[in-house]
């Protein structure tokens, strides 16, 4: 899809897309209750982050709740840059007043008195809309001093736009953005939610997990239960797209297998899937009972269909071109390693790369995923290193003997 093409991407589901849930009953809930029930319930939910790393949601709401300061911030990533993702647009589009919802609540939670989304650069089309909701929510009084008629919880939320760098969603390089300094990943150790932004206490969300975190206070912790697996609970949304006869974004319980999805969709002739976009691994289809959950296939939501005809090679290509573009540059393994990575890539696509040099490589991933100093590094070879593990069939023919 064209990064520009404002068209919304088909949408199928139950839980978030056909709720049947009255506006507001997931903050009112929440402000009826102490912080601390509001995160309890949370953390009895299971719920984890949906923006890939699959955190839990109420560890990281208490923790920020623990941490003594006068300022506390939640941070909304509407980053949304993994190729393949376009979730969060649906959510940032049509569920608007949900995702205020869910950023106020975590804000009451937490004890925080401003929400910030960081929106992508790419969706600054989206902005008068998110704008105008805010200013509603004003007038009816969801926002501002005593917000939902919560006395002494004042409360407000802005929007700052990113500028397009995928490396600008990994949460402490939003952070350095927001801050006005060049997205450039922080070390951890100190965590943002005790040292986020401007140094004060910050939970950092994807937009999915706080849309899913007003469901949840509106319908309760039990209900949420209800879907998915025990470890990995609820509901989740995914960007389908590749290969398949009805991409769009679609709903599923957490723990579909990959064919259970790709039927779905009509990808289920497919000869490989990306769970989790270009960072994750590429499954070939003698592995689609494996489910789509953070203890097996996990994913932030990307799944991208090869059906028979690609070039798994020209796969690892495409997906290594964007990583040296994206990398910051800032650590060694990642920004000599995916150009070494591609190099291999255009050597075995001419014939050129030995076994000998394949293996140093494959040695050269392994040490960028334990290296690399931010997510980014640490995953950009799992498509590479997947591709030449499953499909050695289409590879080792063009190595030279
Ligand atoms: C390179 C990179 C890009 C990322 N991009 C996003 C993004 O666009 N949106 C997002 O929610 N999380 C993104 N993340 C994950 C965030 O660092 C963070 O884990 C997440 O926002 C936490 O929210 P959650 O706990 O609700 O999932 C990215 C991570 C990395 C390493
Ligand atoms: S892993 Fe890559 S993106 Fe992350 S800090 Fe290092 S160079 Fe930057």
């Amino acid at each position: 899809m064209d990064r520009r093409d404002k068209r919304m991407p088909e949408k199928r589901g139950h839980i978030i897309f056909i709720s049947g849930i009255e506006p507001n009953t997931g903050l009112k809930n929440a402000l009826s209750k102490s912080r601390a029930e509001v995160i309890a319930e949370i953390r009895n939910s299971g719920l984890k982050g949906r923006g890939g790393a699959g955190f839990p949601t109420g560890v990281k709401w208490n923790l920020a709740a623990a941490a003594d300061s006068a300022k506390k911030y939640v941070v909304c990533n509407a980053d949304e840059g993994e190729p393949g993702t376009f979730k969060d647009r649906v959510l940032l589009s049509d569920y608007t007043n949900d995702l205020m919802e869910g950023i106020t609540i975590a804000g009451y939670a937490i004890g925080a008195y401003l929400g910030i989304i960081y929106l992508r650069g790419e969706y600054r089309y989206l902005k008068k809309h998110i704008e105008e909701t805010i200013r509603k929510r004003h007038e009816e009084g969801f926002l501002g001093k005593d917000a939902g008629g919560k006395k002494g919880f004042n409360f407000d939320i802005e929007i700052r736009m990113g500028s397009g760098a995928y490396v600008c969603g990994e949460e402490t390089a939003l952070i350095e953005s927001l801050e006005g300094q060049r997205g450039e990943p922080r070390n951890r150790p100190p965590f943002p939610v005790n040292t986020g932004y401007l140094g004060c206490p910050t939970i950092v969300n994807n937009v999915e997990t706080l849309v899913t975190a007003a469901r949840i206070m509106a319908k309760g912790a039990d209900w949420f239960k209800t879907f998915g697996l025990d470890k990995s609970t609820g509901s989740k949304l995914y960007s389908i797209s590749g290969d398949c006869k009805r991409p769009g974004v679609y709903e599923f319980p957490i723990g579909i297998t990959v064919l259970n999805l790709l039927k779905e969709v009509g990808g289920e002739d497919a000869k490989a899937a990306a769970i989790g976009g270009a960072s994750g691994r590429v499954i070939p289809a003698k592995d689609f009972a494996k489910t789509i959950a953070f203890v097996d296939a996990p994913t932030g939501g990307s799944v991208i269909v090869f059906g028979k005809d690609r070039d798994m090679l020209d796969v690892a290509e495409n997906f290594l071109e964007f990583f040296v573009d994206e990398s910051c540059g800032q650590c060694t393994p990642c920004r000599e390693g995916n150009s070494n990575l591609l190099d291999a890539v255009f050597k075995l696509q001419d014939g050129e790369c030995s076994g000998a040099y394949l293996r140093t490589i494959e040695g050269l991933a392994e040490t960028m995923q334990l290296a690399s100093k931010c997510g980014l590094g640490q995953s950009s070879p799992n498509a590479f290193l997947s591709i030449i593990e499953n499909f050695k069939h289409e590879i080792f023919g063009r190595m030279p003997l």
